[in-house]
């Protein structure tokens, strides 16, 4: 079963928004862009927006509505190359996805893989990734999973939570 909830900006919302307030550039896609929270941030600082949802009410019924959303898995409907990428994974490990917005499947890299091997696709030689991800999930074998598409690896930055740590990862295309 798979539920057609919306996530609200949250404490992981915030940790990333802060970190992609002062990029720049001429076109950027968020995956899994929920609320549109991530995406409006980048209409600022950004010629073309795009944001991604697996979920069609979620990309409908956002309030204030984001300037391109598109309902697919990833990015595999699009077309078109960006500069940046920002994605808040579901990284949470689950035996079954149950929900989507956070539940990561096995070692929470279920999910997050295919994303991350999407996503890849749609990026411009030299672009950057920002995912995030936790210490709740296998988050090691993730960055190693993203190296191997390609990616120089590194944490960006971390954030205890009561419960988990935020990881915060940046993935930048060999060009
Ligand atoms: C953790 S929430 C993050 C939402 C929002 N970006 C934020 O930071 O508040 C993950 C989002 O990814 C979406 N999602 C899950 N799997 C997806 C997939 N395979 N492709 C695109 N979106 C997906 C969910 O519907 C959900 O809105």
């Amino acid at each position: 079963m798979q539920s057609n909830s919306r996530y609200d900006p949250a404490e992981d919302t915030f940790f990333l928004a802060d970190h992609i307030q002062d990029e720049k550039g001429k076109a950027a896609l968020e995956v899994g862009t929920g609320s549109g929270y991530l995406a409006k941030i980048l209409e600022k600082n950004f010629d073309l927006v795009v944001a991604t949802d697996i979920d069609y009410n979620t990309i409908s019924r956002q309030g204030s509505k984001i300037q391109n959303g598109v309902c697919c898995v990833g990015a595999d409907a699009l077309g078109a190359q960006f500069d940046f990428i920002v994605c808040n994974l579901p990284y949470l490990p689950s035996d079954d996805v149950v929900d989507r917005t956070v539940d990561g499947g096995r070692e929470g890299l279920e999910i997050p893989i295919p994303i991350i091997k999407s996503a890849k696709y749609r990026l411009k030689p030299g672009g950057k990734m920002l995912y995030l991800t936790s210490s709740l999930a296998n988050y090691t074998k993730l960055m190693r999973e993203t190296e191997l598409l390609g990616f120089d690896v590194r944490v960006l930055a971390k954030k205890k939570l009561f419960f988990e740590e935020l990881i915060l990862v940046e993935a930048k295309l060999f060009s």
